[in-house]
């Protein structure tokens, strides 16, 4: 008997032939068989696995409606639009807005004046930068250990250009239009670069461009020579498109990659230092009524180890200690010392020298 996995990937497959041969009515039917293939799994699972078919059914019930408006013709004009679906197919690498500043953003000093330097000052002073005769934009690989805040300053970049941001995770990719992958990218980079300005972000970008080595698909291949083909002379034309990566995993992404130099800049994410995880506590409980004296500092010293989003998880369950108390009490919240001594002892923190270990032979090895 099929799963109802396998029939959900079926599905899958149907819409993004049906998409690609621009069949819409024959697309839409199948997203929505899609969701109910998600809504099935969903109901059958529990906790996060649940949930992510939970979510995986809400995107797909999206898409169905968003293929039935366009079957009716309701759709807007052609062309990349913020949430409707481009000509080429690309409708769920979205050109979101987000609301993420630099200021939201503790410590990356460093990737921070990189950035800047490379499309922020160039796009505020075009003349300036032209006079020098620099180009601006590029690639930029952001790397590091998980929830150092790499996703969250690909955000943020986009939020401070008035730029189109196409943003791509390659697990997602992958995993939806399995064996299609290469086409998607594509047509990403294409409508990108049809832009005058275009921040392309490429989250979890060694599933998208893996070492030939570990994978026996040979799709893959064609997605490294297909992507770096696509990057290729973006610098030349006169549109200002900043490609960026991130990744967990640098040594998994394919050398050729690094060897073209199509990012010209390598960035470390690393975990945030004192002061960081000091304005990182700060940052995520703004608005929230503290015990008076309540010291951050040593809270921060005592969080050695985690990383910007352990820190973000500390607040969280200190917050729901704090709201558990008022309730029982029948007072206002206020957090204390001691909720978030409580929260320290239940959130693990990530990491540890075990975890930094690859990142720094990585930068040995390549630097
Ligand atoms: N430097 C930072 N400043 C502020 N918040 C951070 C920082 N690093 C991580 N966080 C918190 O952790 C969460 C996860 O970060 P994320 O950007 O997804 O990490 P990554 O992409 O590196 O795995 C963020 O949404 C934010 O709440
Ligand atoms: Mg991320």
């Amino acid at each position: 008997m099929q799963s109802m996995t396998d029939k959900k990937r079926e599905y899958e497959a149907a819409c993004a032939a049906a998409v690609k041969a621009r069949n819409f009515t024959e697309a839409a039917k199948a997203a929505a068989g899609a969701a109910d293939c998600a809504e099935i799994l969903a109901s059958r699972t529990t906790g996060i696995v649940s949930s992510a078919y939970s979510k995986e059914l809400a995107s797909w019930r999206q898409l169905a409606k968003k293929l039935e408006d366009r079957k009716n013709g309701t759709h807007a004009a052609a062309g990349t639009d913020k949430d409707g679906i481009s000509p080429d197919g690309c409708e769920w690498l979205v050109a979101e807005k987000p609301n993420v500043t630099f200021d939201d953003i503790a410590g990356m000093e460093d990737a921070k004046r990189i950035i800047s330097e490379m499309v922020l000052y160039p796009m505020q002073s075009p003349e300036k930068a032209r006079a020098l005769g620099l180009n601006p934009g590029g690639g930029v690989l952001l790397f590091g250990p998980p929830g150092t805040g790499k996703t969250m300053l690909g955000k943020a970049i986009a939020g401070a250009l008035d730029a189109p941001f196409y943003y791509a995770s390659g697990a997602d990719l992958r995993s939806k239009w399995y064996g299609e992958s290469e086409q998607r990218l594509s047509q990403l980079l294409t409508s990108a670069k049809a832009q005058k300005v275009a921040v392309v972000f490429l989250d979890e970008i060694e599933s998208l461009l893996p070492k030939r080595s570990e994978t026996s698909h040979s799709a893959d291949n064609r997605v490294v020579t297909q992507f770096l083909a696509d990057l290729g002379g973006f610098r030349d034309s006169n549109n200002l498109l900043l490609v960026l990566g991130a990744t967990n995993k640098p040594w998994a992404i394919d050398e050729a990659v690094f060897r073209t130099g199509r990012f010209d800049e390598k960035v470390y994410i690393g975990p945030p230092d004192l002061p960081a995880r000091e304005k990182i506590l700060e940052l995520n409980l703004k608005g929230a009524q503290v015990a008076e004296g309540l010291d951050f500092h040593s809270i921060a010293e005592g969080m050695d180890g985690a990383s910007g989003s352990d820190v973000a998880a500390v607040v969280s369950a200190a917050k729901r200690s704090a709201l558990g108390r008022a309730i029982r009490e029948n007072a206002d919240p206020v957090l204390t010392a001691k909720d978030f001594a409580e929260a320290r002892e239940r959130i693990p923190l990530s990491i540890t020298p075990e975890i930094l270990a690859p990142y720094k032979k990585f930068m040995e090895e390549r630097f």
